[in-house]
């Protein structure tokens, strides 16, 4: 009998864990590898499905160079109005498309440019019907933090509950866990 209800209970226990992960997604753009690298640790901590914002024209070396104020990276950084096209929003581990429909928090990840984020996640926020849905913005940066890029995203996205946002360049999934889930407390 003991048994009985211990089993039902861990059954309960993980298919209610299993509810509550599967409503968090991760999204992410990464140009060099250091914000996939926080986000897919991290949604793998959680149990949380992940997708990539993979851009219609994937960026170079030169097209990165911070130095340069013609490089594309500049260029579309110092246009308000630049939405550089996204290819897909996809799966890391299937070809499943992205679909806010089946999530209740979104966790938008990406490097700082210019300390704010990079105009193709714009396009990404823009897509996206945000009404009744959380947001929580995840960024890594060569040392000057997620700074006003969390609030201005979110001001792109329509009818968004906006929770906050931080900076993870360093530190374990765990860490960023505890983070979320004090967030969404
Ligand atoms: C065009 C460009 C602009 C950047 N601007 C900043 C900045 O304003 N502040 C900062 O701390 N780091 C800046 N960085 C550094 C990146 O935020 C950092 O290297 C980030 O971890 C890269 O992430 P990724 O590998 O996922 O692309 C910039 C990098 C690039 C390519």
């Amino acid at each position: 009998m003991l048994l009985k209800k211990l089993i039902l209970t861990l059954l309960l226990g993980g298919l209610i864990m299993t509810g509550l992960s599967a409503k968090t997604a991760f999204v992410y753009f990464s140009a060099t590898g250091t914000t996939e690298r926080m986000a897919k640790n991290t949604a793998k901590e959680m149990g949380a499905d992940i997708f990539e914002i993979q851009p219609v024209h994937k960026y170079t070396d030169a097209d990165l160079d911070w130095h340069n104020k013609k490089s594309l990276s500049s260029i579309e950084c110092n246009d308000p109005k630049s939405r550089p096209s996204i290819k897909a929003v996809v799966s890391t581990s299937s070809t499943t498309a992205f679909d806010i429909s089946g999530y209740d928090t979104v966790v938008v990840c990406y490097p700082i440019w210019w300390a704010y984020a990079p105009k193709i996640v714009y396009t990404f926020v823009e897509s996206q019907n945000w009404a009744g849905k959380k947001m929580i913005t995840l960024c890594t940066s060569g040392g000057s933090g997620l700074g006003r890029s969390g609030t201005d995203l979110s001001k792109f996205a329509k009818g968004v509950d906006f929770k906050g946002g931080k900076d993870f360049t360093r530190g374990s999934g765990a860490d960023v866990k505890k983070y979320i889930e004090g967030l969404l407390k």
